[in-house]
């Protein structure tokens, strides 16, 4: 509830929208500064939105990808048209499994029925991955709540909120709903660089939420915690391995090591679409790595010398062992190893 007991908005805004003849996206690579919204018409389009983030969060580059598929056949209803769609799509980012998940299966609903209906029923399929993804936003949200209850403070990193996912987000949705429940009094948001979805994009929606949030440096956060200033770490998930090891956005492994020697629960919030039974460990997830001018700057300013050489790891792999909890919309893993992980994959 709000100050003045209202119930929060379900979303701050609503990342992507398919109006029935394109994919309307808010171009988050200018937020906050400006809120501009993207028309795409296409699989290309689309893949190229994901690929310079204007379209990003794992859930969200998956339900987009559905749409891309859906609207390249709009164009041309043949089977190079739905091979070439699912094959940009699939290339424009290597680490969040949802991105394969759900151009796969909206392949598959276009397979299944003669192909003057291809288009109808990718479409259909797309929007039905956008409804799991809305219900497993609130699922999750119940169901981490509830893992958390009573907690007054927690760090987030990155941004896993309505920016990265249908509905309310993931890690964000849990955070906001204990904001409902009355019980969060403060979030650290880590800047999260080099593209600081966390000062850009976890800040504004909080703001938007009207949740109390500070805003801290990457490398302030372990000795915060240590310190005892939140009593427990919560982040979304790029991809989760069958062991359990996580993939998310770089830093994330630092923040489960200083949640793990600060004895508090280090929290991962992801809808069952992330998990990649098919991926056997962490070491074999793809980690994107990213151009060397994101690591050269900061919000377009140089901040080294032309030239130098860089790494741009994009996501890094948490092993299960770090990780507290794996909050789903069929259930909370706890722990997080094989056995628990199956058995969210097989609950319906
Ligand atoms: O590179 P990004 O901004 O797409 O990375 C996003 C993250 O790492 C998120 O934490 C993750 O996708 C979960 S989103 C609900």
């Amino acid at each position: 509830m709000t100050a003045t007991g209202t119930p929060r908005r379900a979303g701050s805004v609503r990342a992507v929208h398919f109006d029935g003849s394109v994919l309307r996206a808010v171009d988050q690579t200018l937020l906050p500064w400006e809120k501009i919204e993207l028309s795409l018409h296409d699989a290309e389009e689309v893949a190229a939105a994901i690929r310079r983030l204007a379209i990003r969060g794992a859930p969200l580059i998956g339900v987009a990808a559905g749409f891309g598929v859906a609207l390249e056949l709009r164009r041309e209803r043949t089977l190079p048209a739905l091979d070439r769609a699912c094959a940009v799509l699939c290339e424009a980012r290597p680490t969040a499994v949802n991105l394969r998940h759900a151009v796969e299966r909206v392949r598959a609903a276009a397979l299944s029925v003669p192909q003057g209906e291809m288009q109808a029923a990718a479409l259909q399929e797309a929007r039905e991955i956008e409804a799991e993804e809305v219900a497993a936003s609130a699922a999750m949200a119940a169901n981490g709540a509830q893992l958390l209850s009573g907690v007054a403070a927690v760090l987030t990193h990155c941004n896993a909120g309505a920016l990265a996912a249908p509905g309310r987000g993931t890690a964000l949705a849990v955070i906001a709903e204990l904001a409902d429940r009355g019980s969060l009094a403060k979030v650290l948001v880590t800047e999260t660089r080099p593209l600081l979805q966390g000062a850009r994009l976890t800040a504004y929606e909080l703001s938007a939420l009207a949740i109390a949030h500070q805003l801290v440096i990457d490398s302030a956060a372990p000795a915060l915690i240590a310190a005892g200033e939140v009593q427990a770490v919560v982040v979304g998930c790029d991809r989760v391995a069958a062991n359990g090891d996580v993939a998310n956005k770089v830093g994330t492994y630092s923040l489960a090591l200083a949640a793990n020697a600060a004895g508090i629960p280090f929290v991962v919030v992801g809808p069952t679409s992330t998990i990649d039974p098919d991926c056997p460990d962490g070491g074999q997830i793809e980690i994107e790595e990213r151009g060397a001018d994101e690591v050269r700057s900061a919000a377009g300013h140089p901040t080294a010398p032309v030239g130098t050489d860089c790494r741009n790891p994009a996501f890094d792999v948490t092993p299960s062992h770090l990780i507290t909890a794996l909050v789903t919309e069929r259930g909370v893993a706890r722990p997080v190893d094989r056995a628990s992980v199956a058995a969210l994959c097989s609950k319906r």
